[in-house]
């Protein structure tokens, strides 16, 4: 058995990807072509969306930005290195049922729902299409975390030894994000649809920051956007994500300037580059990272 696929009622609005790209702009997230079109299809089609990409490419917030606009609420699961299903999926609520031993109900079982604890995964799927499901970073869990979630990846249900299986009434939105520390298995993988997420090239890194920073002036915004670009391709550890040019803008504003020099450019690194060896390349390269503008 399967969920049926929510396609009707959680699209409703967004007959087309440019319909669903507009909405999401409305709620702040700008997503390119392609990016829309696989979250188009996630939510036609019912099935998860990977989305793999580097630091601060917009890969968390989308999941946000699409729980904002189909007003469903946001599960998120951070996971970790040594996650189990203790922490994502449920827990027994001990000290609810040692209160029932306790209460002489020594021989009732306190294996059933009422003394379960939801973690995030049983609650999305409870929510069904409620719900955007949020499972972030899942290349910092273990292979056994991923393996454990194809079951609810494929069929939208989990299996609890002790009540059996539980199946989602309805398909929540579920979102899986990487940032490739290591690979994703074929199995994940192949169950979902897949989007690289890239760094927005310069033209639209000036439409997010007018989103994003309203109050930065319409050429600092532009002169950041593509500083940041350039910057973006040195040879650097950590490319600087969109959140990281949005402050910077935001930093120079609170500044009071009003133009990028290169002298503002290095004063304020800080809130753009946050490592030590990229500040170092970013000096070295400030003559083409702010171009003359005397
Ligand atoms: N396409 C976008 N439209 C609007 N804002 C964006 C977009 N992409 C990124 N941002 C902004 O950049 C910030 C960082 O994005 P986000 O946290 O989603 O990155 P990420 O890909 O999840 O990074 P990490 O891998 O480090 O978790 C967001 O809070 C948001 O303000
Ligand atoms: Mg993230």
């Amino acid at each position: 058995m399967s969920t049926t696929s929510p396609s009707s009622e959680a699209a409703a609005g967004f007959s087309t990807v440019a319909d669903l790209q507009r909405g999401l702009a409305s709620v702040d997230y700008l997503a390119d072509d392609s990016l829309a079109m696989a979250a188009f299809l996630a939510l036609r089609m019912g099935r998860p969306l990977l989305l793999e990409g580097e630091n601060g490419v917009g890969k968390t917030e989308i999941a946000l930005a699409l729980a904002q606009l189909l007003g469903r609420e946001l599960v998120r699961l951070q996971c970790y290195e040594g996650i189990d299903t203790s922490q994502a999926l449920y827990d027994w609520h001990y000290a609810r049922q040692l209160l029932a031993v306790r209460e002489g109900q020594a021989h009732a079982d306190v294996f059933t729902r009422e003394f379960l604890l939801p973690r995030p995964l049983l609650s999305a799927l409870e929510l069904g299409s409620r719900a955007v499901l949020l499972i972030d970073e899942l290349d910092r869990a273990d292979d056994e975390f991923e393996a454990f979630l194809l079951e609810l990846l494929s069929d939208f249900s989990v299996t609890i030894p002790e009540l059996g299986r539980i199946q989602a009434p309805t398909r929540p939105l579920v979102v899986l994000t990487s940032n490739r520390t290591r690979d994703l298995h074929n199995a994940v993988r192949r169950r979902c649809l897949y989007s690289w997420v890239a760094h927005p090239d310069a033209r639209r890194e000036l439409e997010i920051l007018r989103l994003r920073a309203p109050q930065v002036p319409e050429a600092l915004a532009a002169e950041v956007a593509g500083a940041v670009a350039r910057i973006r391709g040195l040879d650097l550890v950590n490319r600087p994500g969109v959140g990281e040019a949005v402050d910077w803008a935001s930093a120079l504003h609170m500044l009071g300037l009003a133009k990028l020099d290169r002298q503002t450019a290095l004063d304020t690194l800080a809130a753009l580059i946050k490592d030590v060896d990229d500040q170092q390349a970013v000096v070295e390269a400030i003559d083409d990272v702010v171009p003359d503008t005397a």
